[in-house]
């Protein structure tokens, strides 16, 4: 004898105790299906947005850009990089919004000023500014609980050929990362372009840091290296938020952090630059919520 089991009829109600008719809940979404939001978080750790939290990290990504407005106001010989500090501190404070770097992991200022050899997270201070410098900017803001993530490096009076041309590649390279950020791709297919348009113009790639995850938090799941094999790392899908952000030099990709705990800069001593967004994957590409031009 088989069992008395009775089969449920697609018209009964549903068995997961849903109240909706067994073929339109159950029978044709089985309980066992995970949503992609939920594989996401069990398998990569990473928190898929929802429209309304991009709308959040979009309102945060338009205050850094309208502080950057502010910023490229200074950037001439004489001013110092606490100036600077000073600014994006007071406007950003000024607008409701917190700066995220200030007192993260112990880091004493408001923002990031990186000067030629230094590849990222410079401290601002008493240095100032003198023709032909390249300088980073790196503005995170923290607005309504979400973060926005955004950097570029400015020239300040008139660059050096060496400087434009180092700057000009790292801006391309942040574009060719974006262009790889769509569903289908993988996270990997990002650095993968990065690193084959860096490497073709003689220059190097630096592997110590990378994008990042963000919105929730500062630096969330999952790592985007600037290098790397193509079809290798996370599938991408939309919903994903995460920054791409380039760092380039024009000698060899190794770097050193100084007594300081903070500053990063250039073994060689080469020029190095930098641009980074925060992105959006959407249905068929990205949008970028701190977006200026590529
Ligand atoms: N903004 C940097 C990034 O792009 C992180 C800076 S951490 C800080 O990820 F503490 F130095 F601000
Ligand atoms: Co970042
Ligand atoms: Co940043």
């Amino acid at each position: 004898m088989g069992t008395t089991k009775k089969k449920t009829g697609r018209n009964a109600p549903c068995p997961c105790g849903s109240g909706r008719k067994y073929k339109q809940c159950c029978l044709k979404k089985p309980q066992s299906a995970e949503s992609t939001a939920e594989h996401y978080l069990r398998k990569y750790k990473i928190r898929l947005k929802s429209p309304k939290d991009i709308e959040g990290i979009r309102r945060c990504g338009d205050l850094v850009m309208a502080t950057f407005d502010e910023v490229t106001k200074i950037l001439v010989p004489g001013t110092t990089t606490e100036a600077i500090n000073t600014l994006v501190h007071d406007f950003t404070v000024q607008h409701g919004a917190q700066p995220a770097p200030l007192h993260f992991n112990g880091f004493p200022k408001s923002v990031c000023t990186s000067v030629n050899h230094v590849v990222c997270h410079g401290i601002p201070g008493p240095y100032i500014l003198k023709d032909g410098d390249i300088l980073d900017v790196d503005i995170t803001t923290i607005l309504n609980g979400y973060y926005a993530d955004c950097n570029q490096t400015f020239f300040i009076g008139t660059p050096s050929p060496e400087a434009a041309r180092l700057v000009a590649i790292t801006r391309e390279c942040l574009k060719r990362g974006k262009d790889m950020a769509k569903p289908g791709n993988t996270i990997g297919d990002i650095g993968w372009a990065i690193q084959r348009y860096a490497e073709a113009q003689g220059c190097s790639v630096v592997r110590q840091l990378v994008g990042h995850g963000v919105g929730f938090d500062f630096h969330e799941p999952p790592e985007v290296p600037h290098f790397g094999k193509r079809g290798h790392g996370v599938p991408i899908v939309p919903g994903m938020v995460f920054t791409i952000e380039p760092m380039i030099n024009l000698g060899t990709h190794h770097v050193r952090t100084l007594d300081d705990h903070w500053t990063v800069v250039t073994k060689d001593g080469s020029l190095s630059a930098q641009f980074e967004q925060t992105f959006a994957i959407t249905e068929d590409g990205c949008e970028s919520l701190t977006p200026f031009e590529l």
